[in-house]
């Protein structure tokens, strides 16, 4: 294969470590006049663009953008697929949400050309948003996952997703058995796990909408494949955390239902994560486990306030999720701004490194990724953004009061949504243009 090598000169901004970790100026790298290279679908250099241009050879086109940022694809760890049709659902919080919205609205991808129509619209929706790689929830139906494996390989995204298991304390028209569900997520591992780009996640629901067998065959799948991921939820709401501890009395707590069943580890990631306790938190990090922090959709559904800070204290991964359709935004950085405010209410000052850090390495990291994405780093896949300045009147205007990159960065996660994204590109390939 020839070589294709392409250079993209503009502002360039990329996480390199967790500010908790390693404070906030060490945590990120700005090039205000940057150049990142690009060769056959990976980045091969980035830095100052006086540094890397005389190097360049020749006949390299450079494509140079004036009051624009380059920044990595932005990480989504927990959204559903099925949940496109119904953001925004009125008035319920998440057991009466789910049987009264989600449930009926997932019972639709049963109809495979229902599924295919619906990743589609979802697989452009990320992209238009910034959102390059994301773990996704399909329905209970293999077929959803089929339908998004599809569409995302037509685009060579890197994408993770699993077919929900479901056995039990859902209609009889969404649920599938113990046997049939480990059977379903099998056939998917071998068609779709590892093939290009995309990964897949053994996905029970949450721990009230499975049996025992059902959680124990889960364990068994992820032992029986290398680099599964495993996705579910975990203590969003006080009901459900009750309701857990109802139907599992012989385990010590929610979390302790997902350990004895061996869903923890490297690559498992916990959705929401509201209620748990300081043991909780440190079981979770000592696993290796991450948690996907999901502000639209705490907020949403009336679920509460993620503690950032006890999750920081126990060095637990934590990234971030939209869970649209709970969630109400597909963009990441409105996720940001919602963050931002959650903190805010207790009392934490949430700084934009930080939230660059959740929607991109951290991501990376808590998915064992950080080779491939979250970062400009040379030998990463070039999935990354050109995000816009001037994308609304007001933005252009206040982003030329800004002296500062960490200013400029706050407000493109305040004011910033889908608008700001100019273009996104996926292993080099341009896959939206705004
Ligand atoms: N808990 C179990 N299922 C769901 C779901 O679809 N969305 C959210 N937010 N929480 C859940
Ligand atoms: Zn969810």
């Amino acid at each position: 294969m020839p070589l294709t090598r392409k250079a993209y000169r503009a502002a360039l901004l990329h996480s390199i470590g967790d500010p908790a970790e390693v404070g906030i100026e060490a945590s990120y790298e700005y090039f205000e006049d940057g150049l990142l290279v690009i060769e056959n679908g990976r980045i091969s250099a980035v830095g100052h663009a006086a540094d890397l241009l005389p190097s360049l050879p020749a006949d390299t086109e450079v494509v140079h953008y004036q009051d624009a940022l380059i920044t990595p694809g932005l990480i989504d760890t927990h959204i559903h697929l099925p949940q496109t049709g119904m953001v925004g659902a009125y008035g319920e919080q998440l057991l009466d949400w789910l049987n009264t919205y989600t449930f009926p609205c997932e019972s639709q991808f049963a109809d495979k050309a229902h599924a295919e129509h619906v990743a589609d619209i979802f697989i452009k929706e990320l992209l238009r948003n910034g959102t390059t790689t994301a773990l996704v929830f399909g329905s209970v139906h293999p077929q959803s996952v089929d339908a998004f494996f599809e569409a995302a390989q037509k685009l060579d995204l890197r994408m993770i997703a699993g077919k929900v298991m479901m056995d039990r304390n859902a209609p009889d028209y969404l649920t599938d058995t113990a046997q049939t569900s480990y059977a379903d997520s099998k056939a998917l591992i071998e068609r779709w796990h590892g093939k290009g780009r995309l990964h897949y996640a053994v996905t029970p629901r949450f721990a009230p909408t499975s049996t025992p067998e059902q959680l124990t065959l889960a364990g068994q799948l992820l032992g029986e494949y290398p680099d599964l991921y495993l996705q579910t939820h975990i203590s969003e709401n006080t009901q459900e955390v009750e309701w857990v501890k109802e139907l599992f009395p012989e385990r010590s707590g929610y979390l302790d239902v997902y350990d004895h069943y061996k869903l923890l580890g490297e690559r498992s990631v916990f959705a929401h994560g509201v209620h748990l306790c300081d043991d909780e938190c440190a079981r979770l990090a000592q696993t290796g486990s991450a948690v996907a922090f999901c502000p639209t959709s705490n907020l949403f559904l009336g679920s509460g306030l993620f503690n950032l800070p006890m999750a920081e204290k126990h060095k637990l991964n934590v990234d971030l999720g939209t869970d649209v359709g709970g969630g109400t935004s597909f963009s990441l950085l409105q996720t940001l701004n919602e963050a931002y405010k959650v903190m805010q209410l207790q009392g934490v000052r949430l700084s934009p490194f930080k939230s660059l850090y959740l929607a991109t390495l951290g991501g990376a990291r808590a998915l064992r990724l950080e080779d491939r994405i979250g970062t400009l780093q040379p030998g990463s896949d070039a999935d990354f953004l050109v995000l816009d300045y001037n994308a609304t009147p007001l933005l252009s205007y206040r982003l030329k009061q800004s002296n500062t990159i960490a200013e400029t960065l706050f407000v493109l996660m305040t004011l910033g949504d889908d608008r700001v994204v100019l273009q996104t590109y996926a292993a080099g390939r341009l896959v939206h243009q705004r």
